[in-house]
């Protein structure tokens, strides 16, 4: 299913680079295989595609018929973990222009991501009158932007629906015994999906917490499993042919040669919030105890024009990632008699072999500028390509932060902004770190 290039780093990372790593490696799949690495209790992403609650499952494909049926509009509050695989899966499979189309299933917003007026504003506006539901996601119950939209849209349902009727349209996918929301839910009676103890927010995709949303925007939920099974599978197999061990193997190496960037480049305009997703997943996990490599993204050939130069010979502090699907379709280039723009070269080609032609151009302009390239092929975009692609990134990571010797699984410095937010919007608890504060603003 996945294709993997390294060819393109020689000269960049020492010829024995996957060998120096090989033992490393085998322990970080095996720390994973077993979950006793650092952060081990939050891996149960590792053998979700098989293990996955399938009873859930079917409740999950049935929620999101009935709200299929019943709203005109989804509203997905969630932030992090609990908000960009929804996102990127429903914009990469049906298009950042999903709500756009002509369809039988509902427009889908994201909210409690932020914490902008304007937005917030915008979509109620967006709205208007139509029907919606509610699928309020939080593992922990207590994070501050979806807790804070999800009262507000609480609120506009039980003014519209009465409080029996709000009922009928809020899921709440959150822990399974803990947290506000949970309580909340319960108290309420509202249908509830569990994020499983074992998976951390930005590992969850493939739990309920992607899978409710993705499955209302009309996607085969069982063929993104079933591809993400086939990953799971393909790189559970330990060894130096493994993908997965040649990437990590690759990105470290390339990390420990001064590489501090990576930047993943992608043909298809639907990608870019794949891109944001994956952003989360490698930040979050990597970049900690003053390590890590910055995860940035561009979407080619748009960027080209604007990124372009500064990748070309701007600071050599990166390397490039470049994911490529097979298209879906094909179109095929006019001729032009007149042949006024002098493109009549392109006549009867198609536009997929002009970008390829562009991609491979880019590639050997990038790396004659000192940016080493890793190309990933994958074949069209569908449910289990897609399946596959976020296993493998998964798996990517994990091994990585270990190899990094890091915790992957845990986020720490994600506190420090809620604990000074907490103080100065003077939450009870927070007094003194509130008076400290106030005197440096
Ligand atoms: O990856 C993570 O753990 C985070 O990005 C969380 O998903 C994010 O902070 C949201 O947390 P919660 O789902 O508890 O509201």
């Amino acid at each position: 299913m996945l294709s993997l290039d390294l060819t393109k780093l020689r000269g960049f990372v020492p010829e024995d680079y996957l060998t120096s790593r090989s033992e490393k490696l085998a322990g970080a799949a095996s720390m994973l295989a077993n979950h006793n690495g650092p952060g081990g209790d939050f891996t149960g992403w590792v053998t979700l595609p098989r293990d996955y609650d399938k009873e859930e499952f079917a409740r999950i494909q049935a929620a999101a018929k009935r709200i299929q049926q019943q709203s005109q509009v989804l509203v997905v509050i969630g932030i992090g973990g609990s908000y960009l695989g929804a996102r990127a899966v429903i914009e990469l499979l049906c298009s950042p222009n999903y709500n756009l189309k002509k369809k039988d299933t509902p427009d889908i917003y994201f909210a409690g991501n932020g914490l902008s007026t304007d937005a917030l504003l915008e979509l109620i506006s967006l709205i208007g009158d139509r029907d919606f539901s509610v699928n309020v996601i939080s593992k922990s119950g207590t994070t501050t932007e979806p807790a804070v939209a999800f009262r507000i849209f609480k609120q506009m349902l039980e003014e519209k629906y009465g409080k029996e009727g709000a009922r009928e349209r809020i899921y709440a996918t959150t822990d399974k015994a803990r947290g506000a929301l949970k309580g909340l839910a319960d108290q309420e009676g509202y249908e509830e999906f569990v994020v499983p103890d074992e998976v951390g927010g930005r590992y969850s995709v493939l739990t309920a917490v992607g899978l409710l949303p993705i499955a209302v925007a009309g996607i085969d939920i069982e063929a993104l499993m079933s591809g993400a099974a086939q990953a799971m599978e393909a790189l559970s197999v330990p060894g130096l042919d493994n993908p997965a061990w040649k990437y990590a193997a690759a990105r470290h190496a390339l990390y420990q040669g001064g590489k501090k960037v990576e930047l993943l480049a992608c043909y298809e305009p639907p990608f870019r919030f794949f891109a944001e997703w994956w952003k989360q997943l490698y930040g979050e996990s990597e970049g900690k105890e003053g390590k890590g490599l910055f995860p940035a993204s561009v979407e080619f050939t748009a960027d080209l024009h604007s990124m372009g130069q500064y990748i070309q010979q701007g600071e050599r502090l990166m390397f490039e990632t470049v994911v490529k699907f097979a298209p879906r379709g094909e179109f095929l280039i006019p001729n032009d008699p007149d042949n006024v723009d002098g493109l009549n070269f392109l006549s009867g080609k198609s536009l997929a072999f002009v970008a390829e032609q562009a991609m491979r151009g880019t590639i050997l302009a990038h790396v004659d500028g000192g940016v080493p390239n890793i190309l990933v092929e994958l074949p069209a975009i569908a449910p289990d390509t897609v399946g596959y692609l976020i296993y493998f990134f998964e798996y990517v990571c994990g091994l990585s932060g270990y190899l990094l010797e890091v915790n992957p699984f845990d986020q720490p410095g994600v506190e420090a902004y809620k604990k000074n937010m907490f103080a100065l919007l003077g939450k009870p608890g927070y007094e003194a770190q509130r008076a400290e504060l106030e005197k440096r603003l």
